[in-house]
């Protein structure tokens, strides 16, 4: 079986869909694998790398691509990539694994379907216990609730810890989370590492236990509104009006107050909900800074921008796209093991072949599109 690993196309992707180590994994599964020169670079992995791990180099997509049964990808393949058609390189049959952003992605997804092409979503991987070690979302936004602190301090006037210093003290930064799921733990969790004063807020109610436990103080907007605010995936749902205009009343008096906010909160398949308005950015201190993880989703602020830094009313808002990509060598690291992770239940220990379990849970809840047609319940309702 052979596996194909394009370099992604995409403007600001720097990551890559394996790393040296799991291609010497794959290859132990008894995979072939190629993969286009410079595919890694982004990353810090070099063509040399590669072949030392056991890999052959492509000079080419198509090369890398074109007789591929399984693709490794870690954004979805795109009829025009700076003028490559990925998907019309596939050939019918191949199987391709990336974070497809399905839910907002359709058309792509129906052109693989119309290719004949087997797709799995990794961002929609079921939340259970047994795929852990595949979670692409946590993974990376893990990393990216870590990186949001550092841009921060970046563009932050002032230091994070308290000084006491012959000269006068420095009072510590304060620091608001919002949206407290992977991203925003590791937020906390790196905030107060660098001395910072947390705070936090979410509308599951789970959040309250692990803020305290990271030593971040919980900002509660209404315990019972929120009591049935998971989903049975472990998701927020998406909050009534009512709610929203009484969280942006507590969270209005609290930015008063904070020099740097950090916004994470998303909903599954949905524009992210807006908590910040112009209003409330008007009333934040001159020199305070909003990192806004959710830019790519619409944004959790009204005045931020995709791609881009701006200051307005003497706030800087943060808008980075792609934010995983900032750290690409540990964000590819942990996507390539979660995609190994992925795959290697699914290959047959005796004959070396890949066995796909339809039925398995993990299987189900990743397919896309198969026998050319869009299978995956969230895409054909
Ligand atoms: P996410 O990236 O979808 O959303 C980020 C956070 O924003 C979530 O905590 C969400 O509750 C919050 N949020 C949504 N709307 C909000 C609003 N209006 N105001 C404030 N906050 C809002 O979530 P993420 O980080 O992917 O985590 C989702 C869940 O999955 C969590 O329960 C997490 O513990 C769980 N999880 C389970 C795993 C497993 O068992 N395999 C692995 C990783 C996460």
């Amino acid at each position: 079986m052979k596996i194909g690993v394009p370099k992604e196309r995409q403007a600001d992707e720097l990551r890559v869909a394996v790393s040296p180590d799991t291609v010497k994994k794959l290859v132990g599964l008894g995979f072939s694998v190629t993969i286009e020169t410079g595919a890694g670079a982004g990353a810090s992995f070099t063509d040399d790398a590669y072949k030392a791990a056991g890999a052959a180099i492509a000079d080419s997509a198509r090369a890398a691509l074109g007789d591929a049964d399984v693709v490794l990808k870690v954004r979805a393949p795109m009829a025009n990539a700076n003028g490559e058609n990925e998907i019309s390189q596939l050939k019918s049959g191949a199987i391709v694994i990336a974070h497809m952003s399905a839910l907002t992605n359709r058309d792509a997804m129906k052109a693989m379907a119309d290719a004949g092409v087997t797709a799995f979503a990794m961002e929609l991987l079921p939340r259970i216990t047994r795929a852990q070690s595949m979670d692409v979302l946590s993974s990376q936004s893990n990393l990216s609730g870590y990186k949001a602190v550092l841009d921060a301090a970046a563009v932050f006037g002032r230091a994070f810890p308290m000084m006491m210093t012959a000269a006068g003290t420095v009072p510590p930064a304060k620091v608001f989370i919002m949206g407290a799921g992977v991203a925003g733990l590791q937020a906390i969790a790196t905030a107060k590492r660098l001395g910072a004063v947390v705070t936090a807020n979410d509308v599951r109610p789970a959040v309250k236990e692990q803020v305290e436990s990271l030593g971040g103080k919980f900002l509660q907007v209404d315990a019972d509104a929120t009591a049935n605010a998971e989903t049975a995936g472990g998701y927020a749902k998406e909050m009534s009006e009512d709610f929203q205009k009484r969280q942006q009343d507590v969270v209005r008096q609290h930015l008063t107050k904070q020099d740097i906010v950090i916004t994470t909160a998303l909903i599954p398949g949905r524009p992210a909900p807006i908590l910040i308005t112009e209003e409330m950015v008007k009333g934040m201190p001159e020199g305070s800074v909003i990192i806004d993880l959710a830019v790519e989703a619409g944004g959790n602020c009204a005045l931020s921008e995709f791609g881009k830094t701006v200051k307005k009313y003497g706030v800087t808002i943060v808008g980075h796209a792609n934010v995983p990509a900032r750290l690409a060598q540990d964000a590819s690291t942990l996507y390539a093991k979660n995609l190994l992770n992925f795959i290697a239940p699914q290959v047959k220990a005796d004959t070396k072949q890949l066995a796909i379990n339809w039925d398995d849970e993990i299987i189900k809840g990743t397919l896309v599109c198969k026998d050319g047609k869009l299978v995956h319940p969230m895409l054909t309702q």
